[in-house]
Order: structure tokens, then C-alpha cells, then sequence
């Protein structure tokens, strides 16, 4: 059996990320058993969590926020993720614990020892192979994501410029796992760029 795969996508909303995970799926499908999953809500208590987090309301507190997050990543670690790596499949996830960092700590200001904290015990300690930020300008990423936003979509360009920079500093820490890609260039020269990163791993 060939070794599993653990692959995350990663950027500010509107950065073409989820494009290219299915562009990358189709591309892989045929040579490795592959699945896609996302977080949050990637099934069943998840997709309430999502809901919740997307498109309630009222005021959710950060704490709260980040607690909620990490809950659907709790579930989506155990339920998908784990087997489906120790299947010796490849799992490609649209977000994971980065984005907690990205958002609830730089973006939100909550204390980011804690978070790291809190995403190792959601994840129990699992890590991505590999994580790819795809990058770009928030004027462009948030003009991609158009008129219709939801609650995280909402919350306005210096929110998601702390969010971008935070994704840029996390690679710097962390560049074995973490690597960036330019995603204002177009979807093809993009999607080269991901498959130099990915076809060593395969
Ligand atoms: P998306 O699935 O369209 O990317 O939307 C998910 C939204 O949730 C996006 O705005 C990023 C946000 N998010 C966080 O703020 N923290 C997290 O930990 C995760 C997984 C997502």
C-alpha cells in the first residue's frame, strides 16, 4: 500500500484555492485513491457547524468562534481525515488548522500560543505533508468573492490584510510544511506551480 497523503489548502477568501484542489483531484484521480474534504463542515455535525459559523446572525464572540472551528476539526480529523490517510489515500482539505491561526489569531487578535495550542489537541498532534497558501492581493481576492458574502466574508479589508500577512508569517515559520504561491497569476500557470510542489510527494 502506498503511504498516505495529508495536503492543505490554504488562503484569504477568493484566493482560487478550491479551484485548484479540484483541478489537482482530477489531475490525481486516475494514479492514486484520492479524496477532498474541507474544513469547516466537511459532513453531517460538521455542515451545522459551518452553517452556523457562515451564516448566523447575531454576534458570535472570537473565543467562541474559535471554539466552534476547532469542534468541526475535532470531528473532521477523526472521522475523514485519520482513516482515510491510514488508508493510504490521498486526502486533499480545503482549509485546516492554519486557518485558525491566519484568521482567529492574526486576523481575529486572539493569543496564538493558544490556538496552537488548541489546533494540536482538535488534531491530536496529526500534521499536513504539506500545506500550500495560495497568495494574492486582498483588493483582487475579496473583488473575486463578489457582492454576496457571508459572516467571515464580511469583515472588511484590514481584517483579511492581518489575515494574508499571518498566512506569510506562518510560512516563514514553518517552511518545510508551509510553501506559497502566487495566485494572481493565471489558473494554469497556478495550477504548474502546485503540481511542482505535489508531483515529489506522489
Ligand atoms: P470557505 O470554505 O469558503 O473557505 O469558508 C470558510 C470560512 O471560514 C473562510 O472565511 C475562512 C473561515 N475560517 C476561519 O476563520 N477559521 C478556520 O479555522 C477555518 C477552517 C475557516
Amino acid at each position: 500500500m502506498k503511504k498516505g497523503l495529508f495536503i492543505t489548502f490554504e488562503g484569504a477568501d477568493g484566493c482560487g484555492k478550491t479551484t485548484q484542489l479540484n483541478l489537482l483531484s482530477d489531475y490525481l484521480k486516475n494514479k492514486r485513491d484520492v479524496i477532498i474534504t474541507r474544513e469547516p463542515g466537511a459532513k453531517g455535525l460538521g455542515e451545522k457547524l459551518r452553517e452556523i459559523l457562515l451564516n448566523y446572525d447575531g454576534d458570535i464572540a472570537p473565543q467562541c468562534e474559535s471554539f466552534l472551528f476547532l469542534a468541526d476539526r475535532a470531528q473532521h480529523i477523526e472521522q475523514i481525515v485519520k482513516p482515510a490517510v491510514s488508508e493510504g489515500k490521498i486526502v486533499l482539505c480545503d482549509r485546516h488548522t492554519d486557518s485558525t491561526v491566519a484568521y482567529q489569531g492574526y486576523g481575529r487578535g486572539l493569543n496564538l500560543e493558544e490556538i496552537h495550542y488548541l489546533n494540536t489537541l482538535a488534531t491530536g498532534g496529526l500534521k499536513p505533508d504539506l500545506t500550500v497558501v495560495f497568495d494574492v492581493d486582498i483588493e483582487t481576492s475579496l473583488s473575486r468573492v463578489g457582492s454576496e458574502k457571508d459572516r467571515m466574508e464580511a469583515a472588511g479589508i484590514d481584517f483579511f490584510n492581518r489575515v494574508r500577512n499571518g498566512y506569510l508569517e506562518i510560512a516563514k515559520q514553518e517552511p518545510q510544511r508551509v510553501k506559497v504561491i502566487d495566485a494572481a497569476k493565471s489558473i494554469d500557470e497556478v495550477f504548474n506551480d502546485l503540481l511542482k510542489l505535489v508531483t515529489p510527494l506522489i
